[in-house]
């Protein structure tokens, strides 16, 4: 198919979206596919390139969303697709247990090689961010012969049992889905804006890091803690990037327990912030990282890399799965860590931009409570007024749906949802990402609340 999107004209809207062959689409949805699937908009898709998107009315979006940070290195990027194509015409699927393949092996080598510590890695290739966050807490438990996971209020891992589990938000994701597992323990985040503790950052002492210490003298047996799971900036809990010391602080709880550390960069990592790793940012090497998301360049594919002693603590066929590493999502993968490595500078200059940007709009709109994320991984919290933090959800929605109107897809995130995050492919232009934001602050402007 001969891709028609072209940066010049971008955005165009031709019918007010939804328009009429989206809002049929949205009929044959409503009717087969059940409400618990959500949708962010009712936007229905005919082709998308870069930064942009074309709906099935031909209206064309610039899109800070990518799939929920799927795409960092853009829609149908040239050299993902190319390896894509050269691999349809080898073989769809073997199985890598049945019999493995040179592109999962490479995989695991180049995910080793760049994942953060001057240590021997290894890595597993499985299918989503939930099942790598599965497949790390198990290892973990493995390891350690111990049962417990500390998580963090406001996580967000994933919907299979073990993954919704560990997050923290019940609405929607465990409402209902009873019994989870039994052995999590939930801390505060550094969540600075809204702190747990009531304290501020740096007056408190980083509190939330010594009430885990607290925690593991009185609720909790420290050999009874195989890990601490968290995200490096949390993610559907509202891009919320804590101060240096927190991430240190749980590295240095797990060194004096010997619990493990598995780091969450399945939303935050593929060079999002700046680095491969968010936790780079932190100076921390944790001992096991779940990644999926960018990881395939826009296919399925998810990774648990680890230390060599911990991943093999595991006995042959206690890890895996069919589809584990599937060749098209390989070849993907390996030029999608290629292609994202590449654009790591571009990523932190245009990360600068954005925040830049979005703080003059603080300064101008009483709205905007907090800005914080770090290079492409930004967020802004909307409140109803600066000092009571009361959370701005009904306006959030607004807003969204009027960048929507207007050209832009992007989403919102937060426990109170009242933040809107922003997630532009790391290649996105200039150009795009400034009119991106000429969108989404005149959708403030315009916005009843203000
Ligand atoms: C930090 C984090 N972990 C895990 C997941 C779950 O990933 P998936 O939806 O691929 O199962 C997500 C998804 O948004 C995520 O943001």
């Amino acid at each position: 198919m001969v891709v028609r999107l072209n940066e010049k004209d971008a955005p165009k809207i031709v019918v007010t979206p939804p328009g009429p062959k989206s809002l049929e689409l949205m009929e044959l949805r409503k009717k087969h596919v059940p409400k618990a699937v959500y949708n962010v908009t009712p936007i229905f898709v005919a082709e998308s390139k870069g930064s942009l998107i074309k709906d099935v009315d031909g209206n064309e979006y610039i899109d800070f969303a990518t799939g929920i940070s799927c795409l960092n290195v853009g829609h149908g990027n040239p050299e993902v697709v190319k390896a894509v194509r050269e691999q349809l015409d080898k073989y769809l699927h073997l199985c890598f247990h049945v019999t493995p393949y040179e592109s999962y092996v490479r995989l695991a080598e180049k995910l080793s090689t760049i994942a953060p510590g001057n240590l021997e890695k290894k890595a597993l290739l499985v299918n989503s961010g939930a099942e790598a966050v599965e497949n790390a807490v198990k290892i973990s438990r493995r390891y350690s012969g111990r049962p417990t996971i500390v998580t963090f209020e406001y996580a967000f891992h994933g919907r299979t049992r073990l993954a919704m589990s560990l997050t923290g938000s019940v609405q929607p994701y465990k409402y209902g889905f009873g019994p989870l597992d039994p052995a999590v323990h939930r801390t505060p985040y550094a969540y600075c804006y809204r702190c747990s503790f009531g304290l501020e950052y740096p007056a408190c002492n980083m509190r939330c890091v010594e009430y885990i210490r607290d925690t593991l003298e009185i609720h909790l047996s420290p050999d009874e803690v195989a890990a601490i799971i968290f995200e490096p900036i949390e993610g559907e809990g509202g891009f919320i990037a804590p101060p240096k010391e927190f991430v240190q602080g749980l590295r240095k709880i797990c060194d004096e327990n010997g619990i493990l550390l598995i780091d969450d960069e399945v939303q935050s990592g593929m060079g999002r912030t700046g680095r491969m790793f968010a936790v780079e940012h932190f100076n921390v090497v944790p001992d096991i990282i779940a990644l999926a998301k960018s990881l395939g360049g826009g296919l399925p594919l998810a990774a648990v890399i680890g230390r060599v002693n911990v991943m093999d603590s595991v006995h042959v066929g206690g890890l895996g799965g069919t589809f584990g590493g599937n060749p098209l999502c390989c070849v993907a993968g390996l030029k999608a860590v290629e292609v994202a490595q590449q654009l790591l500078g571009n990523a932190e200059k245009l990360g600068k931009l954005l925040t830049s940007r979005l703080r003059e709009m603080y300064e101008k709109y009483e709205i905007i409570g907090n800005v914080r994320g770090v290079g492409l991984m930004a967020g802004v919290e909307l409140v109803k007024d600066r000092k009571s933090k009361e959370p701005a959800k009904e306006e959030r929605n607004h807003i969204l749906t009027g960048c929507h109107k207007n050209g832009l897809i992007i989403i919102g995130a937060g426990p109170y949802k009242n933040v809107i995050r922003f997630l532009p492919p790391l290649n996105i232009s200039e150009n795009l990402l400034n009119k991106g934001l000429d969108i989404f602050e005149n959708a403030i402007r315009t916005n009843p609340a203000k």
